[in-house]
């Protein structure tokens, strides 16, 4: 536990023993007090809280004060967090014209983590790990930052103009207008759509040491900047076994309709292993019961649906898939289940956003945890550069042999 599991490691290592755990199914990198779940019971709190509370009760800006600074924050300590974050919304006008750079095809993801990272080359002033206040610029303006990096991605992609940021609109509604609205034109924000990505970015605000989170903790361990260190996260966070999945979700079930909407033959073929078909937004590595995020996010796909009038038939397959999986053998012995990307892409398409942005509106959510994380390793006196070790399974000596002689 602690300190102890760090100092018998360290008796372990110098003893010549080292620990293969690919994946790192049973290793902890780090103690942390940020997240908490239970994957057998489908328990998910941050900071104690459980999830299906702030996800009800709370604002994406509440819950990553929560997450970053530790407690849910008074009214006034919110009003000047927000007043901040206003303040910081802005790109650099030079870092608006990265954008121009990019293939107007170009994936999103890379977009975005490619400008996070240019934030190192243009706010030099808040790159230094030891220095607090520096620390706390950075991870404001990454708050701010972030919403208009992701419209701008999605702008380009489109063919649009820019919009500067409305600072009189909340970080959702500004969000949402930079994207989908058109300068000189007023833009109304629907309220509930604004309310359901709010909370979407809640469920997606931490999750412990998932792959990406890992990563920011990784790169950041090298006493790299912060701005740098969630540009790998990002990075991390497009694969398709990871944050990539929402995307990924979608295009499966846009392929069962296109295929005559048979759940049961699609089941058929992943059951059978066949070669790159997966049940895309089901299994997780921690849950072996319902994601809590899921139950939530299903719930929201239903509403956001009716009310945005989207009589979706992809959520007809995507029950019907849910449905078979929960009781079929295969799924049953493997606990595997929906996650929280499985419902998530239905809700964004309804809301206009394309496929390719759905990993995009992940990192938005993701960014406070992982701002958290990176803060709190580097607080903790115990952290030291990230180094896994390995086993070697190469060659023993051998002697160089000349160009000529090969
Ligand atoms: N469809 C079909 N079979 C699956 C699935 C799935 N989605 N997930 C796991 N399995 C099977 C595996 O083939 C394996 O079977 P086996 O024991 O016969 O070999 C068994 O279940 C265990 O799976 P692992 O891959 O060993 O589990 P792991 O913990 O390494 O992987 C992961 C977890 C990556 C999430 C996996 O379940 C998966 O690929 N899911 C689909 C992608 C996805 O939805 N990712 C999003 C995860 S949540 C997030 O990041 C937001």
């Amino acid at each position: 536990e602690g300190n102890d599991g760090i100092a018998l490691g360290k008796l372990l290592a110098d003893t010549g023993y080292v620990t293969l755990d690919s994946g790192f199914v049973n290793t902890a990198s780090c103690s942390s007090a940020i997240t908490y779940i239970d994957g057998d019971q489908g328990i998910l709190r941050y900071r104690g809280y459980p999830i299906d509370q702030l996800a009800g009760k709370s604002t994406f800006l509440e819950v990553s004060y929560l997450l970053i600074y530790g407690e849910l924050p008074t009214q006034a300590q919110l009003d000047d967090f927000t007043t901040r974050i206003q303040r910081h919304t802005l790109l650099h006008e030079d870092l608006k014209r990265f954008f121009d750079g990019f293939p107007r095809n170009a994936h999103p993801m890379p977009v975005v983590s490619s400008a996070v990272n240019a934030l190192s080359a243009y706010y030099q002033d808040s790159l230094d790990p030891s220095d607090p206040e520096q620390v706390e610029l950075a991870t404001i303006r990454l708050l701010a930052k972030l919403p208009t990096i992701a419209a701008y991605a999605y702008k380009k992609s489109v063919g649009q103009p820019f919009l500067y940021p409305d600072n009189s609109l909340s970080l959702v509604e500004n969000f949402l207008r930079m994207t989908f609205g058109f300068p000189a034109e007023p833009y109304e924000v629907d309220p509930e759509v604004a309310k359901a990505l709010d909370m979407l970015l809640i469920l997606h605000a931490d999750h412990e040491q998932n792959c990406s989170t890992s990563t920011v903790r990784l790169v950041g361990s090298s006493n790299a900047n912060l701005f740098t260190s969630i540009s790998g996260g990002i990075n991390a966070l497009w694969g398709p076994l990871h944050g990539g999945a929402n995307q990924a979700v979608l295009e499966m079930l846009d392929e069962i309709k296109a295929q005559g909407g048979d759940t049961k033959d699609f089941m058929k073929r992943v059951k059978n292993k066949e070669a790159g078909v997966k049940l895309m937004g089901f299994g997780h590595r921690v849950y072996k019961n319902y994601d809590p995020r899921a139950a939530i996010v299903k719930k929201t796909a239903d509403q956001v649906l009716a009310k945005l009038g989207a009589n979706d038939e992809l959520l007809d397959i995507a029950k019907g898939l849910e449905e078979v999986a929960l009781s079929d053998d295969y799924f049953i012995e493997r606990k595997l289940y929906p996650n929280v990307d499985f419902y998530t892409g239905l809700i964004y398409r309804a809301m206009g956003f394309p496929t390719r942005m759905f990993t995009v509106l992940f990192a938005l959510g993701r960014l406070p945890g992982w701002i958290a994380h990176w803060r709190e390793m580097h607080e903790d006196p115990a952290t030291k550069i990230g180094r896994p070790r390995q086993i070697y399974t190469g060659y023993t000596e051998r002697n160089f042999v000349d160009l000529s002689a090969r």
